[in-house]
């Protein structure tokens, strides 16, 4: 359902990457959906020495750059709708008079606007935001005809730089906002393909029998990029690819993967199975001689990558889910810039069972593998045995799968959904607090664990599959890790 009262988006951040690249087509494609009410405005806030007209030509180009087809008079009205305010995210008095230049919008509209804020920042300058906005009485909802409008905040990710600096985060948000205020965003979430997991898992009753140790050998959960880190090299470093996509987007395919049944779609509910999860996720310490890091040749003469930087741009670690369902089952969890193609998939590998149709010489390796392919592929499919047609007694292997571009459905964007939903007050495809704080502890024990571990390296363009091979090999030829465990969690 369309909000009715008006909305104004400030975007903090308004003349990056992100804003450009994805914040100004998803709210052009919700407008052009009808999906936005009918009185909204997008505001740009940042350093910059722009006019209102500057900026609009910036979110036209960024609309033109998407390639996205749109009726050129609903670019025209889109656009009509931008505005920009200069300000610097340090100094208050900039968020007075951005606080004014809002009043001054809802005083034209007639009405007293929703207020969405959007951080589109590197996560250093949050602490100063969430002070200023409430500082500056921002944060206030303004009232029409007695009813309180509302205000939210949309927090990119990463959220903190480790466990201590998320929570100290969290403690300032806490004492300014609510938490229903509060939008942490990991989109990918918000991918159509990765909210299927859910329905696949807990529509389809004939999954649920299977989905555990006694019938899944492992899964593993991969996300590869052909991108290298060039045009953001200075955010990257020192931050690299566990904390860049581990912490957030792989943990929570897993944490889809593995969580139990919410019982109903209350976002409440939803953010609690999967938090469960985060809770349940141990290292073994046998397990570290399979973990990998190791950054791409080249990475060291990337503009704004220190000297001897020691970043992974490279990951591949193994993770338990101590409970019940999946005590002994691996989680192979990896990701990659600079490799040979882009694509993020999950694969449940099955055991494979001893039965009659087993060669009577040979080793039954008939297992079966169920492949939810994420993207660029949006597909789900199962590999399964038939026999080979023929006059002897053969397997061979087939699939039965369900691919969404052969529908040509139209897919929204992962961050269409995160602006849609925050309109909308949802936060079931949002991070809650524990889940952040969860998922840091996780990422800080593979720290401690594997900073022994030798930095590998690789060539632009590898295949992940040699690199984990190439460098598992160098780093653990011999008797055994140099590394020294800091807490057995098992
Ligand atoms: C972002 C990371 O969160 O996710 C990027 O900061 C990464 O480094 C991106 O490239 C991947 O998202 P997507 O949607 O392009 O797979």
């Amino acid at each position: 359902m369309k909000e009715k009262h008006p909305i104004t988006f400030t975007i903090f951040g308004a003349t990056g990457d992100l804003a450009q690249r994805k914040i100004i087509p998803a709210l052009m494609d919700l407008y052009c959906k009808d999906l936005l009410p009918e009185n909204f405005k997008v505001v740009g806030f940042s350093r910059k020495d722009l006019s209102d007209q500057d900026y609009r030509t910036f979110a036209f180009n960024s609309i033109e750059n998407k390639g996205d087809k749109h009726p050129a008079e609903k670019v025209d009205e889109f656009i009509s709708k931008i505005h920009y305010k200069q300000g610097n995210i340090d100094n208050l008095d900039n968020y007075q008079s951005l606080a004014n230049y809002l009043k001054d919008i809802d005083i034209k509209l007639g009405d007293c606007s929703n207020k969405l804020f959007y951080l589109a920042v590197p996560p250093n300058l949050y602490k100063s935001i969430f002070e200023n906005l409430s500082g500056s009485g921002l944060g206030n909802p303004c009232v029409a005809e007695g009813e309180k409008r509302w205000v939210r905040i949309l927090v990119e990710k990463p959220f903190g730089s480790d466990q201590d600096e998320a929570r100290n985060l969290d403690k300032i948000l806490g004492k300014l906002f609510k938490e229903d205020q509060i939008f942490r965003i990991d989109h990918y979430l918000a991918k159509e393909t990765v909210q299927n997991i859910l329905t696949f898992r807990f529509a389809n009753a004939i999954f649920e029998p299977i989905w555990n140790k006694n019938n899944i050998e492992k899964v593993e959960i991969s996300l590869y990029e052909k991108n290298d880190v060039s045009e953001r090299a200075n955010f990257y470093d020192g931050i690299g690819a566990l904390r860049d996509v581990g912490q957030n987007h792989i943990l929570q395919m897993m944490a889809l993967i593995a969580m139990e049944d919410p019982k109903s779609m209350r976002p409440e509910s939803i953010r609690d199975s999967r938090g469960k999860i985060f809770s349940d996720i141990k290292i073994n310490k046998k397990d570290l001689k399979e973990f990998i890091r190791s950054q791409y040749n080249g990475y060291l003469n990337e503009e704004g990558v220190e000297t001897n930087s020691k970043t992974e741009t490279y990951f591949k670690v193994k993770l338990g889910v101590k409970n019940k369902r999946w005590d002994g089952v691996p989680f192979y969890l990896e990701s990659g810039k600079a490799l040979n193609d882009s694509s993020s998939e999950i694969k449940i590998i099955f055991k494979d069972k001893e039965s009659s149709v087993c060669p009577i010489d040979g080793v039954c390796r008939y297992n079966n593998e169920l492949t939810i392919n994420i993207q660029p592929k949006k597909t789900i499919s199962l590999c399964f045995w038939t026999k080979k047609p023929g006059l002897s007694f053969e397997l061979e292997q087939k699939s039965l799968s369900f691919d969404y571009d052969d529908n040509q459905i139209d897919v929204a964007d992962a961050y269409e959904k995160v602006l849609y939903d925050c309109i909308k007050g949802d936060q079931s495809l949002f991070a809650s607090t524990y889940e952040i704080a969860t998922q840091w502890g996780i990422i800080s024990d593979i720290f401690k664990l594997w900073k022994n571990i030798p930095l590998g390296k690789y060539e632009k363009g590898s295949n992940p599959i040699g690199i984990s091979e190439q460098v598992s090999n160098n780093n653990h030829r011999g008797e055994g890790l140099p590394v020294k465990v800091l807490s057995d969690k098992n």
